[in-house]
């Protein structure tokens, strides 16, 4: 598999603190990548480059080939082959239908109505789509910021805490999609999570993020089963690490 990110000397501060410092760090083509580590370790902010919604810093983020930096940040064109759900669905004030499609809108694209509506279908959410989305519960909010995410087939799909706070229907639901997407449109998912059973179950690898570096990355089953470093072991066994 090839590498859809290599980070190379990527460094992040704010305020004069460097909160992202990751000397290299490959992200594989079609891979589900799991970041894992405490608060304020740095998870989303790494997102947020990947995103390239903040230049860093320093280094170079390549996607896809091509290097970007502070000087030289993507194409929106190329930002857009990249979509971030967060733990909180910033949802627009307007009917679910119109929220999905809008992704297709400012791409000036026509929404197929065929696709929306399997695709409504796939998240449960055929009878709803045109309620207002500020009326969902939490769980039906979460499905609508995926479909509304999967709708554009993305390449890489960012997913901040996706399912925080959301009941254990929702969270299977909602991994159920993730893994199928994923097999259909060969797209990279790279997912921040504080529950390392999801982790577990829905990654092929896994990251530990620590003090914005990189402490240990491996395959899941291994980084699971026998993490090689004290940080993970720790971590994995419930120690608080900061
Ligand atoms: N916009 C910002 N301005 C200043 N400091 C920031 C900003 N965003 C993040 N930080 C700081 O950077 C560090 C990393 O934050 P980040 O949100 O990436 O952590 P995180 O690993 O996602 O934590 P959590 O698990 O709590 O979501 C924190 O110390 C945070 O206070
Ligand atoms: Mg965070």
């Amino acid at each position: 598999m090839s590498a859809v990110y290599k980070l190379e000397g990527v460094k992040h501060n704010y305020d004069g603190r460097t909160v992202i410092d990751i000397g290299h760090l490959e992200i594989l083509e079609g891979e589900i990548f799991g970041i894992i580590g405490p608060s304020g370790a740095g998870k989303s902010t790494l997102l947020r480059l990947l995103n390239f919604l903040e230049p860093p810093r320093q280094g170079v983020i390549r996607y896809r080939g091509t290097a970007y930096s502070a000087g030289n940040m993507p194409s929106l064109d190329v930002m857009r082959e990249i979509t971030t759900v967060l733990q909180k669905p910033a949802l627009l004030s307007t009917t679910v239908f119109n929220n999905v499609v809008y992704p297709l809108r400012i791409r000036h694209k026509r929404p197929d109505p065929q696709k929306v509506a399997l695709m409504l279908q796939r998240v449960g959410l055929t009878k709803l789509g045109h309620v207002r989305a500020s009326s969902l519960s939490g769980g039906e909010a979460q499905r609508v910021a995926l479909a509304r995410a999967l709708i554009f087939n993305p390449r890489v799909l960012l997913l901040d805490e996706p399912t925080a706070n959301l009941d254990p229907a929702n969270i299977a639901v909602i991994e159920r999609l993730v893994r199928e997407f994923r097999e259909e449109t060969k797209m990279t998912v790279i997912v921040v999570t504080h529950n390392v059973f999801q982790a577990r179950r829905l990654c092929d690898r896994v990251m530990l993020l620590h003090e914005g570096a990189c402490v240990e990355v491996n395959d899941a089953r291994r980084f699971f089963e026998s993490p090689k470093h004290a940080l993970s072991r720790a971590f994995l066994s419930g120690e608080v690490i900061f």
